[in-house]
């Protein structure tokens, strides 16, 4: 299994960071992005499904959704919104085994995010090999042409967040060499109600473009909303 596993109290809290603010582009605009992307495009795997707030939006529109997780927690509450609209499955991308494949997977904050730019691809995996594994399964799950499509994140800063109900959400981010490494705190009453440290890889541009030709993609570019990057399966 691979590291960074989403704890029960961060889980908890998830959404309602998300409904805070945290990310400026809401899903459904993300959703929105991503139909146009597809153009006529159906069938869809997310890649670190989360909670299912993107996948909500994208079932609602339309896409035939399949999403995995590494998280049980995470996943218990995305199988709670979605009900029977997407499918679910309990997967680590390092060892991704499905038997359906997909005409594109999409990552929104899940297991790989780009910066702004698109030029370089944030981890939840560490290690080059490890992450040229996981997107080789992420193609072999992709039909010919298949796209695989990354969002930009917004920048990697400290930031204080209120939450509903008085809480608070902050976050530190400790550049270490490329790699970062990020804590995530909600506090209630005066008292630590849940933490999560995650080490995140970050791949220069150089490792990017190589990593991505490795596993079988050719870029594409950035979409018209500036919110992904896109890739195509060569
Ligand atoms: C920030 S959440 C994204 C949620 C979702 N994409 C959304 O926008 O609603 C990132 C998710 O990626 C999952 N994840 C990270 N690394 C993973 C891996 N190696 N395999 C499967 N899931 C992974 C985490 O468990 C977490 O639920």
């Amino acid at each position: 299994m691979s590291e960074n596993v989403y704890n029960p109290e961060i889980s908890h809290w998830y959404d309602a960071i998300m409904e805070a603010g945290y990310n400026p582009s809401d899903h459904k605009a993300a959703a929105d992005a991503i139909v146009k992307i597809l153009g006529s495009r159906k069938k869809v795997l997310e890649l670190g499904i989360g909670t299912g707030l993107l996948a909500e939006q994208l079932a609602d529109v339309g896409i035939e959704l399949s999403g995995f997780d590494f998280s049980q927690d995470m996943l218990k509450r995305a199988a709670v919104r979605l009900g029977d609209k997407v499918k679910l499955y309990r997967q680590d991308v390092l060892n991704l085994d499905l038997s359906e494949t997909y005409e594109a997977a999409v990552s929104q904050g899940g297991v790989w995010v780009a910066t702004k730019d698109g030029n370089c691809l944030d981890s939840h995996i560490t290690g080059y090999e490890r992450n040229l594994q996981g997107l080789r399964r992420v193609a072999k799950h992709l039909d010919d042409n298949g796209l695989l499509i990354i969002n930009l994140g917004p920048e990697q800063r400290d930031l204080t967040m209120q939450l509903a109900d008085g809480a608070e959400y902050s976050q530190k981010v400790k550049f270490v060499g490329d790699n970062f490494e990020k804590d995530y705190f909600v506090m209630k009453d005066g008292k630590v109600v849940a933490h999560q440290h995650v080490v995140y890889t970050r791949f220069n541009p150089e490792q990017t473009a190589r990593i991505i030709d490795e596993a079988g993609f050719r870029k594409s570019g950035i979409d018209d909303s500036k919110s992904f990057v896109v890739y195509e399966k060569k």
